[in-house]
């Protein structure tokens, strides 16, 4: 069975890269991350590639369809199988959606449809999930289509709310099974 070639598109800290990247080093699955794209030169993920020799690229376009159409040849340059968006705050350009249709996931910090859509990313979405007083979060794996969150869902892990969370507490929590998830997802994805 070949080895799947996984593209990243990241725009932070990428500690989901890093779960993706020991998985694969594990041989836990059958994928290898050829390639991590970003839209932002201090994303913390571009030099985790760099640490594991994986190629790293920075995009730089202020036209977006400039940048979307960069992404792709990127993507299509390494021959990428699967593109995983992992803390990755743009929207995807209908032309990298067309072109790896059913093939681009994402992770989201909480269970879809609650809390998801325009504005709800990274910390925003704890603070939401604490603000509304909801005693069950999680994360959620999906596909990606041209909506924001709004393709289908794969995978979904339930994490309980603390009276005592905070915004941080409730996200380092959350962060655990987006990691576990996001393996289990690739290691389907990849067999
Ligand atoms: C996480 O909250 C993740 O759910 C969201 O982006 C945030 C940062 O993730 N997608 P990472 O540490 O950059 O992987």
């Amino acid at each position: 069975m070949s080895v799947k070639r996984i593209g990243v598109l990241v725009s932070g800290g990428g500690t989901n890269l890093q779960a993706i990247i020991d998985a694969t080093l594990k041989g836990d699955i059958n994928g290898e991350v050829v390639i991590v794209i970003s839209n932002r030169k201090d994303a913390y993920g571009l030099e985790r590639a760099r640490i594991k020799g994986i190629r790293s690229e920075f995009v730089d376009y202020s036209d977006v369809d400039a940048y979307n159409k960069r992404v792709l040849e990127l993507l299509i340059e390494e021959k990428v199988d699967l593109v995983v968006l992992a803390g990755y705050l743009k929207v995807v350009g209908k032309d990298i959606i067309g072109t790896y249709e059913d093939r681009i996931i994402n992770i989201h910090p909480s269970l879809i449809p609650s809390f998801c859509g325009k504005g709800y990313y990274g910390e925003r979405v704890h603070k939401a999930v604490l603000d509304k007083g909801v005693k069950v979060t999680g994360a959620t794996v999906h596909f990606v289509d041209e909506g924001t969150d709004t393709g289908k869902i794969i995978l979904q892990e339930a994490v309980e709310v603390l009276d005592d969370d905070t915004i941080e507490s409730l996200q380092k929590r959350v962060l655990e099974i987006e990691h576990k998830l996001l393996v289990k997802v690739l290691r389907m994805l990849c067999k």
